[in-house]
């Protein structure tokens, strides 16, 4: 691959570029601020991000994609043009582009990516699937007849898939990822403190208390947020035990959904998945416990990638190197 082309991990959550130097040179959040009395685009990336629940009247902050599907296509357009032309810059290049984008959006909505990417000034456009390019990323060799189970665990969807030959076998994706879980969290403490928390905090409690193995019922950390009984700012100490209650039907969707795809698999390749263990990928892999939890449900050791927020992007862009190989979950687009 050459230096010029670049990956391109479009995910709920976040965006990620790298290019065939190696590593992400692009990392940013999937939002956009759009002002509505300028008529343009305020800000976009890590600078819309902090704008979240703070930005006044006019200015509309927008995740454009939203449980692993577009909501907002112009907005969602608009944003990978303007990341494509941070990366390439001034530069007079026309890259190649392999992207990723999330599993459950419409042909109509594929199109329209590769259309931005297109008007970045994109050469050829290929397609990758989220669980090739995640398995690919985190070094496994996918070529071989031997099963391969990955569980990819984002923003908006988690994707599981079997590979072998190069092509996935089985695969199936549930909208239970990181942004439900957030909304289990804000859910929970509603109900049971009585406090209203925003979602950045209740992303923050997931990433620094949340325990699903084996939690402790110790009050440890504390939020902030508005009192459902008199209005007003309060406080709340919570513990792990209260962040695993609150993911419970999350996780048990992933892991019935992980169930359905052994159920499809055919007993050879399970048979190699109970040697090599089941891949955790996405952020969230990265959820304490999780890896243990699927471990003891099914018998067979989850192990999580070294950088699992950054696999599918280092994949998307190993991905030209074996498009020759690749089976299925590759395509070169024509518009
Ligand atoms: N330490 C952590 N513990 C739990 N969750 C985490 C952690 N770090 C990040 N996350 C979550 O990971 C999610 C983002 O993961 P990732 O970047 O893989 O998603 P994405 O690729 O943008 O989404 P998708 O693949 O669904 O389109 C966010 O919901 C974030 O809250
Ligand atoms: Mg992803």
């Amino acid at each position: 691959m050459s230096v010029l082309d670049l990956g391109i991990d479009l995910g709920t959550a976040n965006i990620i570029i790298s290019t065939g130097r190696g590593g992400a040179i692009l990392n940013e959040p999937t939002v956009i601020a759009f002002d509505k009395n300028a008529e343009k685009v305020a800000a976009f990336g890590e600078e819309a991000y902090k704008m979240i629940g703070r930005a006044p009247e006019h200015i509309a902050v927008i995740k454009p994609l939203k449980d692993g599907v577009i909501s907002n296509n112009d907005m969602a357009q608009e944003l990978i043009r303007l990341c494509i032309l941070k990366v390439i810059g001034k530069r007079l290049i026309n890259p190649r582009i392999v992207m990723c984008v999330p599993s459950g959006i419409t042909a109509v909505e594929r199109k329209a990516v590769v259309e931005s990417a297109l008007s970045a000034g994109a050469r050829t456009v290929y397609l990758i699937e989220e669980p090739v390019a995640a398995l690919l990323g985190a070094g496994e060799d996918i070529m071989r007849p031997f099963g391969r189970m990955v569980v990819d665990i984002g923003g908006g969807t988690s994707d599981i898939a079997v590979t072998s030959l190069g092509g996935i076998v089985a695969a199936n994706s549930v909208k239970k990822a990181g942004n439900s879980f957030n909304a289990s969290i804000q859910r929970y403490i509603e109900e049971k403190y009585r406090v209203a928390i925003g979602e950045r905090t209740a992303e923050d409690a997931k990433i620094t208390t949340a325990n699903i193995f084996w939690p402790s019922e110790e009050p440890t950390k504390t939020v902030s947020g508005r009192s459902l009984i008199n209005g007003l700012p309060t406080k709340v100490t919570i513990s792990e035990h209260d962040i695993c209650e609150a993911l419970t039907e999350d996780v048990d969707a992933i892991i019935a959904a992980i169930r359905t795809v052994f159920e499809k698999t055919p007993p050879e390749l399970v048979g190699d998945i109970y040697d090599h263990g089941i891949l955790l990928t996405g952020g969230g892999a990265l959820l304490r416990g999780l890896d243990m939890y699927i471990t003891r449900e099914f018998g067979v050791k989850c192990h999580v990638a070294d950088d699992p927020l950054g696999c599918v992007a280092r994949g998307t862009h190993l991905a030209f190197k074996v498009r020759d190989k690749l089976r299925n979950g590759f395509e070169k687009v024509r518009i």
